[in-house]
């Protein structure tokens, strides 16, 4: 996206800074997000911002080693907006004062009154005389710097918008991203206003110079893309098909544990479709074997997770000329990775990823979705002609049926598992259920139970249905179905797969559990 017009947002480490990009993103501005770290005068000079957001953050501008960004932000010229830490490190570097907030903290809902002047960046914002916002800061600026002006106050923030016109910097104490801050995006977007932003950036645009940028990379180089059949790897792979064409060899890893009819699915839609050369790596036997008599949660992973990699190394080794190899991370992945201060977080489960694979084949990698959101992923994929349908499928994990299969994995189990997989989503998809829920799936539980069935004993195992709303999978939630649903399905479970005699709905949400039993 070298040639668009471009707003560069430096995190200082909010929770939130994500959603500024996304609020920008629905102005049809195109913005990258960039940890202070990285953001020097060099990065700056080069990366000719239009205009720059200072984010929240956890840090206090009163400590020594606080984090700032280059002086040369507020000389470039160009619209600055300061938001609450933002906001705060603008006044402490301009000239202004930061006080500890002993009595001041705000967390929470604010009001915001008016005072005289008149602004371009608050037009239309104030709807009467104080609008809501959403404030969460500690310090507050306590003196601002010369040549700002005061156009907000709050009771715990007097200087909750300020502004040095002239400069075109402006700063914030709340924030206006958070859907709590109800009018924030008229602010945001009078900023873009302010900074002279064309506002067409689209998902088609995106697409056009995406493939020009693959083009350009890859030159008369092959690529090689693990395709698992989900979103953001099966938009990868048509993208760089798009761009590039015979150059790209996908690699499609059948680990046996895939749902009913999955593989056979994804194969023929990629080869009948699009043409693509594409390798069904038949490598059942291997993974089965090796967890054979394995129970124990992150050994099944981490065996999943080794063996993977062998396998796609495997393939891509006979592909000749291979230089980059593609991979779908998104926009959230790329910001996750970056840990404010560095504080390790606890394993809750060894996701399962490619990573490691690029510096282990010497390959370099190309990530074109790196820029965009789940759902701009999902406009992309459209765009590309892709099907509704495969671009609405539920999320599914790397490891497979493999941690929907607690304890020792068999054959015999698994298959049981596709079947009454199959059937819940058939009910769900009839109750048109599907697109409502984020994923939902059958667990097939290591106990067998006594039933009784045409008056004869029967000892099968349980399962139980898990089925959850959430947005990204972070936190979740059990999704409220009908009494008469869930007795339907479990009525058509048993009736149709031999195997199972007792069916369980899973109730609980994330935290405590997780979406997965393993
Ligand atoms: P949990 O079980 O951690 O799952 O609440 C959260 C989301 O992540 C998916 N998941 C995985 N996805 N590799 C993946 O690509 C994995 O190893 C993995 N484990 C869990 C899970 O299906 C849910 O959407």
């Amino acid at each position: 996206m070298q040639n668009h017009q471009r707003l560069l947002i430096i995190d200082f480490g909010s929770q939130v800074t994500q959603l500024i990009a996304r609020r920008f993103r629905e102005l049809s501005v195109y913005c990258e997000i960039h940890p202070f770290q990285n953001v020097t005068e060099e990065f700056l000079k080069k990366f000719k911002a239009k205009a720059i957001i200072l984010s929240g953050g956890p840090a206090s501008v009163i400590e020594k080693k606080s984090p700032k960004p280059p002086k040369l932000v507020f000389e470039l010229d160009i619209p600055v907006l300061g938001i609450c830490y933002g906001q705060q490190v603008m006044m402490a570097m301009l000239g202004g004062n930061v006080d500890k907030g002993i009595g001041t903290a705000e967390f929470g809902r604010a009001y915001v009154q008016k005072t005289d002047n008149e602004i371009l960046l608050l037009e239309g914002w104030f709807e009467t005389e104080q609008e809501k916002v959403w404030m969460s800061h500690g310090d507050h600026v306590s003196k601002i710097a010369p040549g700002f002006e005061v156009f907000g106050t709050s009771d715990n923030a007097p200087f909750a918008i300020i502004a040095n016109e002239e400069r075109k910097l402006f700063a914030v104490q709340f924030h206006p991203e958070v859907h709590h801050t109800p009018n924030g995006t008229k602010l945001l977007e009078n900023f873009c206003k302010i900074a002279g932003f064309s506002r067409d950036w689209t998902i088609t645009g995106y697409r056009e110079h995406a493939i020009a940028k693959i083009r350009d990379e890859v030159g008369d180089k092959q690529v090689i893309c693990g395709l698992s059949g989900g979103v953001d790897s099966s938009v990868t792979a048509v993208l760089i098909h798009e761009a590039i064409g015979e150059q790209l060899t996908c690699v499609f890893v059948d680990h046996g544990l895939l749902r009913k009819n999955e593989a056979q699915e994804v194969v023929k839609m990629f080869r009948d479709n699009y043409n693509m050369s594409l390798i069904h790596a038949e490598e059942q036997e291997l993974f089965l074997n090796k967890l054979d008599g394995q129970d124990d949660p992150e050994t099944k992973r981490k065996i999943i997770g080794r063996l993977f990699i062998e396998v796609f190394q495997k393939y891509a080794k006979d592909i000749k000329d291979a230089e980059f190899l593609a991979q779908g991370t998104l926009y959230p992945d790329v910001i996750e990775s970056i840990s404010f201060d560095g504080g390790p977080s606890d394993t809750i489960k060894s996701h399962h990823n490619v990573g490691g694979l690029p510096e282990k084949m010497g390959l370099k990698l190309i990530e074109p979705l790196r820029e965009l959101f789940k759902d701009e992923v999902r406009l992309l994929g459209t765009d590309l002609g892709l099907p509704k349908s495969f671009l609405g499928r539920h999320p599914f994990p790397g490891p497979g049926l493999a941690i929907r299969c607690p304890g020792k994995i068999t054959k015999e189990k698994l298959n049981i598992l596709r079947e009454a997989d199959a059937v819940f989503i058939d009910q769900i998809k009839k109750h048109a259920l599907y697109d409502e829920i984020w994923q939902a799936f059958v667990t097939i539980l290591p106990v067998r139970t006594v039933g009784v069935m045409g008056d004869a004993r029967t000892y099968d195992y349980a399962c139980a249905l898990r089925a959850v709303t959430s947005v990204d999978g972070m936190t979740a939630d059990y999704y409220p179905f009908e009494h008469n649903f869930l007795a339907e399905t479990a009525t058509r479970i048993i009736n149709e797969v031999t195997g199972i005699n007792r069916v369980t709905y899973d109730i609980t949400s994330k935290p405590p559990g997780t979406i997965e039993w393993e």
